[in-house]
């Protein structure tokens, strides 16, 4: 089974410029490419936050904007990272009303939503939600569930959602220990779990909460199942994005159990 940081496509991140906590202006944007190069990593898909009522609610054609600008922009100057549009949906009470209206973005224009989960308070309104949207056809992917108290609280309930479907997204910084034990424990039985569909960096800036590294991608590799994981993923996230419609049918074991 082989898998190099070249296959990685980093699914959630925040790379436009001035739309949420992500980088203040494209500068600080190029910067968070650049260091996605550097490791080797040639695909990400930005996925600023979407949440209604604040000023992180950047609407659908202002983000498809802000990628072509910033795609032509790093074409430019010859960094070779390809950038895709997306969302991080905080799960919000019109949340179907503008799934219906096509108000909010899928990852990649892949038929698969990014929800974030409020990070306090029961899950129950969430699951329920997405669960009867399942069955109307949309598709999700849950964002950092290992760092949603209530989820950290009914673990089962990560368990329930992934034999239904949902597809469930760790950050690395949750893998390797970096948001705290409970992060930790949740990220790594989600792994052993064969929950895990996606990993993604959840980058922020180039400091703080930065991109994927070389380092933390060696460090994955080194832990129990770390080949596998790192291969599922990348399989994973390329039949997410590169799949045509007749090759991805929405059958969530397609993306928990695949040879290598
Ligand atoms: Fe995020």
């Amino acid at each position: 089974m082989t898998c190099h940081i070249t296959d990685f496509i980093d699914m959630h991140c925040h790379i436009l410029p001035g739309v949420d906590d992500g980088p203040a202006d494209l500068a600080q944007s190029t910067t968070l490419a650049q260091i996605y190069t550097q490791a080797g990593i040639a695909a990400v898909v930005a996925t600023p936050h979407f949440l209604p009522g604040t000023s992180w609610a950047t609407p659908a054609a202002t983000v498809h904007r802000l990628v072509d600008e910033l795609q032509h922009h790093l074409n430019q100057l010859s960094i070779p990272l390809r950038v895709m549009a997306g969302m991080e949906i905080a799960f919000h009470r019109k949340l179907e009303q503008r799934l219906r209206a096509g108000d909010v973005l899928p990852l990649a224009d892949s038929s698969y939503y990014l929800i974030e989960p409020a990070f306090q308070g029961d899950q129950g309104e969430c699951v329920s939600l997405l669960t009867a949207l399942q069955l109307d056809g949309f598709h999700f992917i849950l964002a950092h569930p290992e760092r949603i108290e209530g989820f950290q609280q009914s673990p089962h309930l990560l368990g329930q959602l992934a034999e239904q479907g949902v597809l469930l997204q760790v950050n690395t910084g949750s893998l390797l220990g970096r948001f705290g034990s409970t992060c930790h424990r949740i990220a790594a039985e989600l792994k052993e779990q064969g929950h895990l569909h996606f990993l993604a960096s959840d980058a922020h800036d180039a400091a703080r909460r930065g991109p994927l590294t070389a380092t933390d991608w060696q460090q994955i590799l080194e832990l129990p199942g770390g080949p596998e994981l790192l291969h599922r993923c990348c399989q994973n996230s390329a039949r997410l994005i590169f799949a045509t419609d007749d090759q991805a049918p929405h059958d969530p074991s397609l993306f928990r159990n695949q040879q290598p």
